[in-house]
């Protein structure tokens, strides 16, 4: 069985997404209050902080997802099995829990191939190269793709025989507002054949207690990630934001149904954004949002799930509901 790993983030890729994120900066640094998206945080180190993130005791998706991968295994396996299928995993960072699902498909010697796709180069050689090392003797082939999501999808051969299942996990989709992940579905679907499946894992509404204790983490990870888009910020467009010049707090938001993680300026200062040829002031303790972290009800799942022509299959819960990973099929 084959490992291989390819880069698509080079050339043309590489400079759409720089000037994509030049554009997404500045847009943020103009409204106000400030708001960056969640998406920009993401390079190697960001997602490394992230894999953090998801080993933190009070970190619920994570923790949930995995017992739900763990109690529903079967149910997903009898989806696929009996015929050969394909996994591609968007956004699959450290693909740690992806792992619960993969490893008993190996030992019961299915055929299948993984395509885990991310923005992060390193996540994706690291996650290649771990798999080689447990897997090489087993029945699953792995094509790793540094890729923006769509790229790495409009880059795969179509094989109608090979059924597809995309997972979209980690309740990444909560960092889009609800209209933006309405497309993201629909662009999904149009990149599947009927009969393929689409599995994604939703936080779903709860106690905004439960929500800030998730979220404000007592060793400081929550803030070190947050802090690390200034990080970000100052390697990709030579600004010179001072991270110990801000701190970070995240809060459930109640009119846009998110959490809403702040960095807040501890003082008056100005930034220097060279390739904007921009200066940015902060007022002292002004907030500049983040991170967006929506929080579902099944209604909005199921109807995101019909406007994108899919049917839903069965939703995967934990055992205290609070987390889901929905399971659709393509029907039109
Ligand atoms: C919230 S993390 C989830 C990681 C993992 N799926 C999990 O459940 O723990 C989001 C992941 O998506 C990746 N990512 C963010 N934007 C992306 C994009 N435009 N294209 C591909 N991957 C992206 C990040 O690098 C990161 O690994």
């Amino acid at each position: 069985m084959s490992f291989t790993f390819h880069n698509l983030r080079s050339g043309v890729a590489a400079s759409s997404s720089d000037e994509q994120f030049a554009h997404a900066v500045l847009e943020g640094l103009s409204t106000q209050p400030k708001r960056l998206p969640s998406w920009l945080i993401f390079d190697d180190q960001g997602s490394e902080i992230f894999t953090e993130i998801t080993q933190l005791p009070g970190y619920h998706p994570a923790h949930c997802e995995i017992e739900i991968f763990q109690a529903h295994q079967q149910t997903i396996t009898d989806l696929l099995a009996g015929s050969e299928f394909r996994v591609i995993e968007l956004g699959a960072g450290d693909g740690g829990k992806t792992q619960v699902l993969l490893e008993p498909w190996i030992q019961r010697q299915l055929t299948f191939e993984y395509v885990p796709i991310d923005i992060s180069e390193g996540a994706i050689k690291t996650l290649v190269a771990n798999l080689e090392s447990q897997f090489s003797h087993g029945t699953m082939s792995v094509t790793g793709l540094a890729a923006d999501y769509f790229d790495g999808l409009r880059g795969m051969s179509q094989q109608e025989s090979v059924r597809n299942i995309v997972l979209f996990l980690g309740s990444t989709i909560g960092n889009m507002e609800l209209a933006a992940a309405k497309d993201f579905v629909q662009k999904i679907r149009e990149s599947l054949n009927v009969g393929d499946y689409v599995m994604i894992g939703f936080d779903l509404m709860k106690s905004p207690k439960v929500l800030y204790a998730a979220y404000n983490d007592a060793t400081g990870v929550f803030e070190r990630f947050n802090l690390h888009l200034l990080d970000v910020l100052n390697r990709k467009l030579g600004a010179n934001f001072k991270k110990e010049h801000y701190v970070q707090q995240g809060q459930y938001n109640p009119r846009t149904h998110a959490v809403e993680s702040m960095i807040y300026s501890t003082r008056e200062q100005v930034v220097t954004i060279q390739a904007l040829a921009k200066e940015v002031s902060f007022g002292a303790w002004e907030a500049m949002q983040t991170e967006h972290s929506y929080k579902y009800t099944l209604a909005e799942i199921e109807s995101l799930a019909t406007q994108a022509g899919c049917r839903v299959v069965k939703h995967l819960f934990d055992a205290n509901k609070n987390y889901v990973d929905s399971v659709w099929e393509v029907v039109r």
